[in-house]
């Protein structure tokens, strides 16, 4: 399986501090951001990875990992993402590399304390579809949001008002090949994005949605309280062998 990390977008939510940097390079604890979902991957298995990115400061990315010699990597891809147009657009970028195999997609400013090579294996003995990872959050309406019926995932709503449950879909998802045409038919949302929930509900409809339960903690880090907590909890227990 090859592994994508979306590390693009301008971090609004995150200004000033994204003036003058990607917010993917903004420090976690000991260590520059894109490093957790890197390990992400790698402590899964998934060496043949992409890094989607964009913005002013995109030389950046290359200067701090090269070929990923770190990381004992012998190389590492790199696309770039003209302007903003939500997670999937950026996404669709990736087709060529993924060249029609399964894929893992890692949001950038996702961070896990542990290891999903368990879900990665499962995914690997799904014939076709997606899967994606839930974690219970205290405050749903900020995320896409799973509905779970009789232990059949029915829906996912995209940061619901009015959530129907606390089980937060993370941002590391497992897709066939066909995701890319299920991009090519969205329509950008009322923020104007091509969002990753309409990817995962084309899956849901078609009945090939698995799903499993994260296990350890989960953040993400692109607000200033969850880029201050990313730090606390990696300082805690460290991340994926990172940290
Ligand atoms: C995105 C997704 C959302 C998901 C979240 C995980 O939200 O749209 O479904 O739960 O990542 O971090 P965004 O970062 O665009 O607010």
């Amino acid at each position: 399986m090859k592994g994508i990390i979306l590390a693009g977008g301008l971090g609004t939510r995150l200004h000033p501090l994204t003036k003058i940097t990607n917010k993917h390079l903004l420090p976690i604890y000991g260590n520059p951001m894109i490093y957790y979902p890197i390990g992400t991957l790698i402590n899964a298995g998934i060496t043949d990875i992409m890094i989607v990115t964009g913005g002013n400061y995109a030389g950046d990315f290359l200067r701090l990992l090269g070929n990923g010699k770190e990381f004992g990597l012998r190389h590492i891809n790199y696309t770039y993402q003209e302007g903003e147009g939500g997670i999937a657009a950026a996404l669709a970028l990736a087709e060529y590399f993924a060249e029609g195999e399964p894929i893992c997609v890692v949001l950038g400013d996702n961070i896990i304390e542990k290891n999903i090579i368990r879900a990665v294996r499962d995914f690997e003995k799904q014939k076709k579809g997606a899967k994606i990872l839930l974690k219970e959050v205290p405050d749903p309406e900020r995320f896409g949001v799973a509905e779970i019926v009789k232990g059949k995932l029915v829906d996912i709503v995209e940061k619901p008002k009015k959530p129907r449950s606390n089980l937060a879909v993370i941002g590391i998802y497992m897709y066939d090949g066909r995701v890319f045409d299920i991009v090519k038919t969205l329509k950008p949302s009322d923020r104007g994005e091509l969002e990753i929930t309409d990817v995962n509900n084309a899956y849901v409809k078609e009945g090939t949605m698995a799903w499993d339960m994260l296990d350890g903690w989960w953040t993400d880090a692109g607000t200033f309280e969850s880029l201050l907590r990313a730090s606390i909890l990696v300082s805690q227990t460290g991340a994926n062998n990172v940290g």
